[in-house]
């Protein structure tokens, strides 16, 4: 059923090492997404990967891990799964296990630029992002700027049923403050669990 957008992710992936598509899944999944986001009560604020300590001048986002998983988490984690075989058979990534959580940036969040892995740490090894917000204009900031190794590339408006696909470990990127409340979903496709 996801054949088409499997393929195009993954020849973006072999072209360019990331793509961004808007009206990705199922309207009513991300609408869904969005309600179960929002209900749910336990955030706590992310630590960076590169500390122990948590450090609020780098990223003030708050998250909350997907374990327990509703309809609405699996039917998008079947989506997420089906891409995780598409892209071993196609290009011999060995990806074993997935991980996410939702994140909440409240008004002025921000997460300052960074990378997902480090260069051969055989980890994080694919990112996806995938955007709930509805109602979501360019004055309302938080948007994702992906950058390669020496510049710029393209800024992403957190849109309800956007998502974002990109290498790990080759695409440094940041979220600018947003305005106000954004919801989003990051995952990482790993090649062993820890
Ligand atoms: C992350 C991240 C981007 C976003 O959590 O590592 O880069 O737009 N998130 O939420
Ligand atoms: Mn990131």
């Amino acid at each position: 059923m996801y054949e088409d957008i499997y393929e195009r992710i993954t020849d973006a992936l072999v072209q360019y090492g990331y793509i961004v598509i808007e009206d990705a899944l199922d309207e009513t999944l991300t609408s869904e997404l969005l309600a179960e986001a929002k209900e749910e009560q336990n955030y706590k604020l992310a630590g960076v990967s590169t500390a122990s300590a948590m450090d609020a001048n780098r990223r003030r986002d708050k998250i909350h891990w997907i374990e327990a998983k509703s309809e609405t988490t699996q039917e998008f984690l079947d989506f997420i799964n089906g891409l995780r075989e598409y892209l071993n058979r196609s290009l011999y990534l060995g990806l074993s296990y997935y991980e996410a959580h939702f994140a909440r940036y409240e008004k002025g969040d921000f997460y300052e630029k960074h990378l997902d892995a480090f260069k051969n740490s055989k980890n994080r090894v694919v990112t996806t992002v995938y955007y709930l917000n509805e109602e979501w204009h360019q004055e309302d900031g938080g948007e994702l700027l992906i950058c390669d190794e020496d510049s710029f590339i393209t800024k992403v408006l957190p849109r309800a049923n956007t998502l974002v696909v990109f290498m790990s470990e080759d695409f440094p990127h940041e979220v600018l403050p947003a305005k106000k409340e954004r919801y989003s979903i990051a995952g990482w496709y790993r090649i062993d669990k820890f």
